[in-house]
């Protein structure tokens, strides 16, 4: 096994020779945009370390990686217009640049490339991962309804948000692994296994990014910090406001977000404030770092080298601890 930055770096130039060079300038223009914006690749790097834990090449599952990647970045660009967010990777976000026609149909060409991806493998691998691919891509659709659902509605649970966050986010990483595992022929139990694993570690990296969105800095995140508070998301951070907050915290909470009247930046600043004093921050980061144990709690039981499990671990506290 290699280090994390040698699977990034592999993935990353082999995504360089992925640029669709065809007309439609204004169909595939946004897409070589999008997807050489840059970005953490970490569903990819997931993907061929997989690989790698179950004794194949990493190489071979190249293709496999690249699909998960050009899907997540399809995702995102209607994720921006959905989320109505100005930045991606500290650019502009394609509907912005471009319109939102051409973020529609760019986005679907995306999803297409992605599928076309797997004509790279055999009957058998295919299909194990098409089918796969095929659930997850329902899924996350059906999270983002769900995100986009709670937006206006005031009754939302922590369990139901659960639920979303594991829909819109997590499946994909758990996808990612388990594609990895898929064609390196790992025997069933070690395909869910290591899918428990990155669904765990996903449902962690949504909480982060529920944080990061109010507190991460501006200067690095790469999106507008306080999106989430400007369009009413219903996070981790917001619901737990509403549970640990006094009486009069949760009032102000639903106050402020309801107020039309104030300005953005003063919204966002008075939000945050009542997500520290309330103690939602810090509940928050207990829930990334609880999801992130879970994740490594699964990991015990896989039946590989204690080796490729400390890469895996360090994996998971990288993510824990990003400010990105
Ligand atoms: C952003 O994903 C969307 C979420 C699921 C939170 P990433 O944070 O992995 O985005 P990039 O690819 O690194 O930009
Ligand atoms: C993203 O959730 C989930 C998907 C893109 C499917 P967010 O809306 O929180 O992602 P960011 O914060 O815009 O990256
Ligand atoms: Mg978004
Ligand atoms: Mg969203
Ligand atoms: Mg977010």
């Amino acid at each position: 096994m290699q280090n994390i930055e040698v699977y990034q770096n592999s993935f990353i130039s082999y995504l360089e020779g992925f640029t669709v060079d065809k007309e439609p300038k204004n169909l595939y223009e946004p897409i070589n945009y999008i997807l050489k914006l840059g970005g953490k690749r970490l569903r990819p790097v997931l993907t061929l370390m997989t690989t790698e834990v179950f004794g194949e090449k990493a190489t071979e599952a190249m293709n496999a990686a690249l699909a998960v990647e050009v899907f997540h970045n399809f995702s995102l660009v209607h994720d921006d217009i959905m989320d109505d967010a100005p930045l991606r990777r500290g650019k502009e976000t394609v509907h912005e640049k471009w319109d939102l026609n051409t973020g529609i149909l760019s986005g679907d060409a995306m999803l297409i490339l992605a599928y076309q991806l797997f004509e790279n493998y055999d009957s058998q691998t295919f299909q194990a991962l098409a089918k796969l691919f095929s659930k997850t891509a329902l899924e996350v659709c059906e999270g983002q309804q769900y995100d986009i659902d709670f937006e206006t509605r005031n009754d939302v649970t922590i369990p139901e948000y659960l639920q979303m966050i594991e829909y819109k986010t997590a499946v994909l990483v758990g996808a990612a692994m388990k594609m990895g595992a898929i064609v390196a022929e790992a025997s069933n139990e070690d395909q869910n296994a290591i899918y428990d694993f990155g669904r765990y570690l996903g449902i962690a990296f949504q909480l982060q990014d529920d944080y990061l969105d109010a507190f991460g800095n501006p200067e690095t995140f790469g999106k507008q910090v306080g999106g989430d508070i400007l369009e009413n998301k219903k996070t981790y951070l917001y619901l737990k406001t509403l549970e640990l907050g006094s009486k009069s915290e949760q009032s102000s909470l639903i106050e402020t977000m309801s107020d039309t009247s104030i300005l953005d930046e003063n919204k966002v600043d008075k939000v945050k404030g009542l997500f520290n004093n309330s103690g939602a921050s810090n509940a928050t980061q207990s829930a990334v770092k609880d999801y992130t144990d879970k994740a490594f709690t699964v990991l015990e039981a896989l039946n590989i080298s204690e080796d490729k499990k400390q890469l895996l671990r360090l994996f998971g506290e990288q993510l824990m601890n990003r400010r990105m």
